[in-house]
């Protein structure tokens, strides 16, 4: 088990720029694997991977796969071949594959972004739409939720570099190469079709509660191939009179489980280091839950102020170097009784 805390990306092409990172200049912060450092210094550094300098925010393509980037912090406008979106802290920032994109900060605080990367397509559960792809009645979100864009973001210029990622005879099959369109991408008339980047506010989530301990599968709130997306929110918890409303100990047999915190009080985690930013990973196998104490003081307890993004994996993860570098090597000792 790890726990970090920075921002984690997938694997990236060699050419292509972090541009999830686009905030303000920082510095990098030393210390591998292993080391032991102070919690100051931990904070440091998860600030340094937050905020790597932007590269002159240079358009990027994804063509492998859809991308869902959840904004942690500060404002930006997200500008696409389909047109604008502005996001802000708690969207869900679901770009589809290919499709060409920049992120223009548009306030003074640093944009702060957890990236997740797939293969596939993102989409709301399978469940929560009809036949004919509608959100039912019992979707914790629905069509009104979600912000599209919605007129073309015409820009005219020429010989403009379009960073992309794909797949290619670099590291895991990744690659990249930088293209130069002699027109602008964006240099459009509009768009047609059934495809189109949104956003979607965590805090439109609607969470469903329950008398007893509500599984992960509950707080659902989007899917791709071999992986699901679970978010928990402020919400009412058990409410049966014997209920002990943190999660049960469990061991995820089929998947890797990485855990974004991003807001409020963990009380399953206290004690463990983790706060507001860090990120956890559990991988399959590994039995994990809450840490000492915190069953008994849940006990009464009737709301949890806590905002997570939990990423479940059906096949395993690999880490990167952003991983290795901020990995706390206690985090795994916070189970022990002191
Ligand atoms: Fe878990």
């Amino acid at each position: 088990m790890a726990a970090a805390r920075s921002n984690a990306h997938g694997q990236r092409p060699d050419a292509a720029p972090p541009l999830q990172d686009a905030g303000l200049p920082c510095r990098r912060g030393g210390g591998g694997r292993g080391s032991r450092t102070t919690a100051a210094a931990r904070q440091r550094r998860c600030a340094d991977f937050l905020c790597r300098r932007r590269r002159d925010l240079a358009l990027y393509r994804n063509a492998i796969g859809d991308e869902c980037l959840y904004i942690h912090g500060g404002t930006a406008r997200v500008e696409t071949v389909f047109g604008d979106l502005d996001v802000w802290e708690g969207d869900y920032v679901i770009i589809p594959r290919a499709t060409t994109h920049r992120i223009v900060p548009t306030g003074d605080a640093p944009v702060r972004i957890y990236a997740i990367e797939v293969n596939s397509h993102i989409t709301p559960p399978k469940r929560y739409l009809s036949r004919y792809g509608q959100f039912l009645e019992h979707a914790p979100f629905c069509e009104r939720d979600l912000r599209v864009p919605t007129d073309p973001y015409v820009v005219d210029e020429r010989n403009v570099e379009v960073y992309i990622k794909h797949r290619g005879a670099g590291v895991n099959g990744i690659s990249g190469t930088i293209h130069v369109q002699p027109h602008h991408p964006f240099d459009v008339v509009g768009w047609d079709g059934c495809l189109w980047p949104y956003a979607f506010n965590i805090s439109d989530y609607e969470p469903l509660t329950g008398r007893v301990h509500q599984p992960p599968p509950t707080h659902q709130v989007f899917e791709a191939h071999n992986v699901i997306f679970c978010n928990f929110v402020p919400r009412k918890v058990d409410y049966h009179p014997l209920a002990i409303p943190v999660p049960y100990y469990h061991s995820n047999v089929d998947s890797d489980e990485v855990m974004f915190y991003a807001a409020g009080d963990y009380e399953a985690r206290r004690g463990s280091g983790i706060a507001a930013g860090s990120i956890s990973l559990h991988p399959m196998g590994h039995a994990h839950g809450p840490q000492p104490g915190a069953y008994e003081r849940s006990i009464g307890m009737e709301t949890f102020d806590e905002t997570a993004v939990m990423v479940d994996t059906f096949a395993p993860l690999l880490l990167g170097e952003g991983a290795f570098a901020t990995e706390d090597p206690a985090y795994m000792l916070s189970w022990n009784e002191n």
